[in-house]
């Protein structure tokens, strides 16, 4: 069914979470459809205003407002340091934030010196060791972070685990499960108050289950 108001304005991340969520939305009625390199578009039921952002600067759309909402995981909402309404959470996409280390290394909670750690995760990361009063050396990389230990830049990482077959094809091996990473449907906090009962009816659809 084709909706009469404005549309709400959603972000969506680049990258291995955009299909799963244009493939949850189809599944409920909304087809959404870039045209080629557009990042921009509206869905099949006028409901959806979507844009195409990179993951790490999802949280700023949302926080300005320019999109009124998100789909994003906890990693990426938590490293960016602000703050949002928590609308629902999908079932899809999660993972877990661990730290690793090639096998038969003593886990960083034994006392010792200062820990170092390679990780794209410096907040969620330098928040974990602050809490359990752990010092901690961090060097920040973009990607492939597995490489650290193999190479002698650090002996930990912290990193997201899927499958475990990264870790395992590096010779590592999980030492601590450090969250539970979920992905969400977030609103900046203001929108979410001006839109309340749109955002509340996309809710509704997005936890049906797939027609
Ligand atoms: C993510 C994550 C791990 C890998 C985990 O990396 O950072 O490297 O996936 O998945 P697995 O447990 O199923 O092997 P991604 O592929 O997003 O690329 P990146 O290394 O550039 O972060």
């Amino acid at each position: 069914m084709k909706n009469n108001s404005k549309p709400l304005t959603i972000a969506l991340p680049k990258g291995r979470l955009l299909d799963s969520v244009v493939s949850h939305l189809a599944q409920r009625g909304m087809d959404i459809s870039f045209g080629s390199r557009k990042l921009s578009t509206v869905d099949s039921t006028g409901r959806l205003e979507v844009y195409k952002v990179k993951n790490h600067d999802l949280p700023t759309y949302v926080h300005h407002g320019i999109a009124g909402l998100g789909i994003v995981g906890d990693d990426t909402a938590a490293e960016s340091g602000l703050s949002f309404t928590r609308v629902l959470t999908l079932p899809f996409g999660g993972t877990r934030l661990c730290v690793a280390a090639p096998t038969g290394t003593p886990s960083p909670e034994i006392p010792g010196g200062t820990v170092r750690v390679a990780t794209s995760y410096v907040r969620m990361t330098r928040d974990w060791f602050h809490r359990r009063g752990i010092p901690v050396k961090i060097i920040r990389l973009g990607g492939s972070v597995e490489l650290a230990p193999v190479l002698k830049l650090a002996p930990y990482i912290v990193d997201l685990v899927e499958t475990g077959n990264t870790l395992a094809a590096n010779g590592l091996e999980i030492l601590v499960d450090m969250a539970d990473i979920k992905v969400r449907l977030i609103a900046n906090s203001a929108y979410f108050k001006l839109h309340y009962r749109e955002i509340g009816e996309l809710a509704d659809i997005m936890m049906r289950e797939k027609s």
